[in-house]
């Protein structure tokens, strides 16, 4: 199993700089972040591109579904304004200039595969394509939709992808073992001292998502989990240097 460091920096240091960039990785590197997670979707000519909501209203100066614009349109927007002037300019980056900054940076990555709209198993293979000729960075991938960990299981079958939750199901065990995840993923306000243990006992790699609370990572820590997922890397960092 891969090794997950204990803190994964949410879109990139996304408290500091505007989220799924270059910069907000880059940021979280220099704040001493292992690992970065972002969020992987298509453009409308199958391209591999990082954004999180399935519009580009909210983070780029562009509006409507990403997926439905090509990536030279998409290329062209300003991804980093709406955070902050310092950060104009900066560009809806591609799967495979993200993969290269990593490599450079030896960072690792959490890879959220998103449809947000386009055709999930599309989308598996285009960013198992783009996998197979990516340099050598540690990845985990992951995702809320089952056809989508299905599918990266069936193209990838040694590469971990974990499976993202929003609550724990009574059956969780059933659904994990079905899907052959490698890791748990799930947001932290659905977890108790009880869930997590159930989980950890079970030897299942435990992630949380989005801890931005130095004290409830701790708590969280102490209940098993092995990784939790931050908007703020240096507070986190700071606070719990090593688990
Ligand atoms: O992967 C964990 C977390 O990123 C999932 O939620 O909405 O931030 O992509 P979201
Ligand atoms: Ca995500």
């Amino acid at each position: 199993m891969i090794e997950i460091p204990h803190i994964v920096a949410h879109r990139g240091a996304s408290i500091e700089a505007p989220e799924n960039t270059i910069a907000a990785f880059r940021v979280a590197g220099a704040r001493q972040a292992k690992w970065i997670e972002c969020d992987v979707t298509l453009s409308a000519d199958n391209k591999c591109i990082l954004i999180h909501d399935d519009t580009l209203d909210r983070t780029t100066n562009g509006t409507g579904p990403a997926y439905k614009q090509p990536l030279d349109t998409l290329r062209d927007l300003d991804a980093g304004a709406w955070f902050s002037d310092i950060y104009k300019g900066e560009r809806i980056p591609t799967l495979s200039d993200t993969l290269e900054t990593l490599f450079f940076m030896d960072m690792g990555v959490n890879l959220e595969i998103k449809p947000s709209g386009c055709d999930p198993i599309r989308l598996c293979q285009e960013v198992a394509a783009e996998l197979a000729h990516a340099k050598a960075v540690p990845i985990l991938l992951s995702s809320f939709d089952d056809i989508a960990v299905a599918e990266i299981r069936r193209l990838l079958p040694d590469m971990p992808c974990g499976w993202l939750l929003e609550t724990l199901p009574d059956d969780w065990r059933d659904g994990y073992a079905k899907l052959g995840a490698s890791a748990l993923h799930i947001d932290h306000k659905a977890l108790d001292r009880e869930k997590a243990g159930e989980i950890v006992a079970a030897n299942v790699p435990l992630v949380c998502y989005t801890v931005n609370d130095p004290d409830r990572a701790r708590e969280l820590f102490d209940w098993g989990v092995t990784s939790v997922i931050t908007d703020d890397p240096a507070r986190l960092i700071a606070a719990i240097p090593r688990h």
